[in-house]
């Protein structure tokens, strides 16, 4: 949890599959909040949280179900504004003596429309913009009976108690939901609840960074912080942070497995000891890497091989520097928030993915993890505020195990160097044409297959390559990204003619799911 100081807003989690765009849109707004299961807020936890405010989140269950998630009843007892948002709805209803029935026939699910009631209220200021609101219901049970102390402010044809509360004890309910996209002014919504619980907007990137810093020199002391650096925006941010906190009793070690693109180890390396003043290792391994992979075609052997070297290697150069009692790793929000899991059961493995996860365990090491709190975007404010230049935060994700898994098939020395000529066309031909920011990610892979082509009065036989682009918002869902031809047939053909050893390039236009972004 974060220093005590900031203006603190509890999301208590009941298993939405939008819980954390609650969080965003308040992020948003300035206010410091946090999501937690509702299994682990206690009169304990609250007590010690000290919220200014709660929001109850939707969920998958029914109120009428065994064991029907709920929160503690001191929630309504703190005397602090509460919002519930549908399931939420339901619980406030349910525990402040209102009814809740199942939703026959009255189930809910997409766009709907709210109109105002007569009654006027200044949490609703602004809501309204017409004479009836577009918002988001999803919901199977409905309310019946509204608790002692509610009025209605907002009705829909199937929900006659889409907005109610009540003003006195700053209790609100909705049955919609105000945190998606599909709910257009949800984020005014959210704007009036703050205003009137009193949040003062202090939640800012450069009090952040200054809270950070103070919280890494309390934890870390006198002790040495070793972090492995792969140049992402994440690793890079948490580094510059910690830097700035504790400066040379940081170091760190960036690996190099061999599978990374044209001059960008050089690039990551100098900009880090030349910017920065950082005190960092180049881990030249390629040798080893590629000397363990070759032969090696099934992609999961690809990763495990290059999961596994990457410890160890990152094992001996922390051995090299004399060993440190933390490890730096730029963790995020969204991996750390524990998710309400009601039908349980382990997920299939489509890939494994590779970072350093293994490390801490095997090392024993203390973790400092001083993005915890952010999402990704409030990352790249913080990359700003720390002085990174923009290509660096920009910079489209690149996964750990690099190249190798854009190489199907085995990966052999040639072929990788033929992939990083034609994936340097490819992204130079993106940023001449000011596309790079509208991309989430760009890349090219080469494929295992030679094919005939004519060139000049020969004939030519090389690899095919195949060029991906998505658009995406956090990578778990994709679709790719509408070129125009003249750009695509541009691209081809400088690639053919610039890149030696491919003779044929395809697009693919295969979105997330079914596909995955990368080829392995
Ligand atoms: P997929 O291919 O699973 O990729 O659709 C989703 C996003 O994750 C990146 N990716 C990885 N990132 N280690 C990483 O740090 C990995 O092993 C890894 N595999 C895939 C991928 O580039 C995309 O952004």
């Amino acid at each position: 949890m974060i220093k005590k100081t900031h203006d603190r807003l509890l999301i208590i989690d009941f298993g939405s599959q939008v819980t954390q765009l609650i969080a965003r849109r308040l992020r948003e707004l300035n206010v410091y909040c946090e999501i937690h299961p509702f299994q682990q807020v206690t009169d304990t936890f609250l007590a010690d949280f000290r919220p200014k405010a709660i929001i109850l989140s939707g969920g998958p269950a029914s109120v009428f179900s065994k064991g029907a998630p709920m929160p503690p009843k001191l929630v309504f007892e703190l005397d602090i504004p509460v919002l519930g948002i549908c399931y939420g709805q339901q619980v406030m209803m349910q525990l402040l003596g209102g009814k809740v029935e199942r939703g026959h026939g009255t189930a809910e699910f997409g766009r709907a429309y709210v109109t105002p009631t007569s009654l006027k209220e200044g949490f609703l200021n602004g809501w309204f913009m017409t004479d009836r609101e577009q918002v988001w219901m999803s919901h199977g049970d409905h309310v019946s009976k509204i608790a002692p102390g509610f009025e209605v402010y907002g009705t829909s044809p199937n929900a006659p108690f889409a907005i109610t509360a009540d003003t006195n004890r700053k209790f609100f309910a909705v049955q919609f939901h105000p945190e998606v996209h599909h709910t257009p002014n949800g984020s005014k919504f959210f704007e009036n609840f703050i205003s009137l619980a009193g949040f003062n907007g202090d939640w800012t990137m450069s009090a952040y960074r200054d809270d950070a810093i103070t919280k890494i020199r309390k934890q870390v002391g006198s002790n040495r912080v070793i972090c492995a650096l792969s140049g992402g925006v994440d690793s890079s941010v948490a580094a510059v942070l910690i830097h700035e906190a504790i400066g040379d009793q940081l170091t760190c070690v960036y690996v190099d497995h061999g599978l990374m693109r044209k001059d960008e180890s050089t690039e990551v390396v100098n900009m880090f000891r030349e910017h920065y003043n950082l005190p960092l290792l180049h881990a030249d391994e390629s040798e080893l890497f590629l000397g363990k992979l070759e032969g090696v075609s099934d992609p999961e052997e690809k990763r495990k091989i290059i999961g596994n070297l990457f410890i160890e290697v990152f094992e001996k150069y922390a051995k090299k520097i004399g060993g440190a009692t933390f490890l730096a790793q730029g963790t995020l929000y969204p991996d750390v928030i524990e998710s309400v899991s009601f039908n349980g059961g382990p997920s299939v493995t489509i890939k494994s993915h590779h970072n350093v996860g293994g490390l801490p365990k095997r090392m024993k090491m203390k973790l400092v993890e001083p993005l915890r709190e952010l999402f990704k975007d409030e990352v790249r404010t913080l990359g700003y505020e720390l002085g990174l230049p923009s290509s660096f935060i920009k910079r489209h994700p690149f996964p750990g195990p690099g190249l190798a898994i854009r190489c199907p098939g085995e990966i052999t020395g040639s072929k990788l160097e033929i992939l990083r000529a034609a994936d340097a066309v490819y992204i130079d031909q993106i940023q001449k044409h000011g596309l790079y920011d509208e991309i989430w990610q760009a890349f090219v892979a080469i494929l295992p297959v030679k094919t005939v082509g004519v060139m000049g009065d020969g004939r030519s036989y090389d690899y095919a390559c195949t060029l991906r682009a998505v658009t995406s918002v956090d990578g778990m869902t994709a679709d790719y990204y509408p070129f125009t031809h003249e750009f695509l047939g541009e691209t081809a053909a400088r690639i053919i003619n610039e890149v030696a050893g491919i003779n044929r390039v395809t697009y693919d236009i295969t979105s997330k799911p079914p596909g995955t972004i990368e080829w392995e």
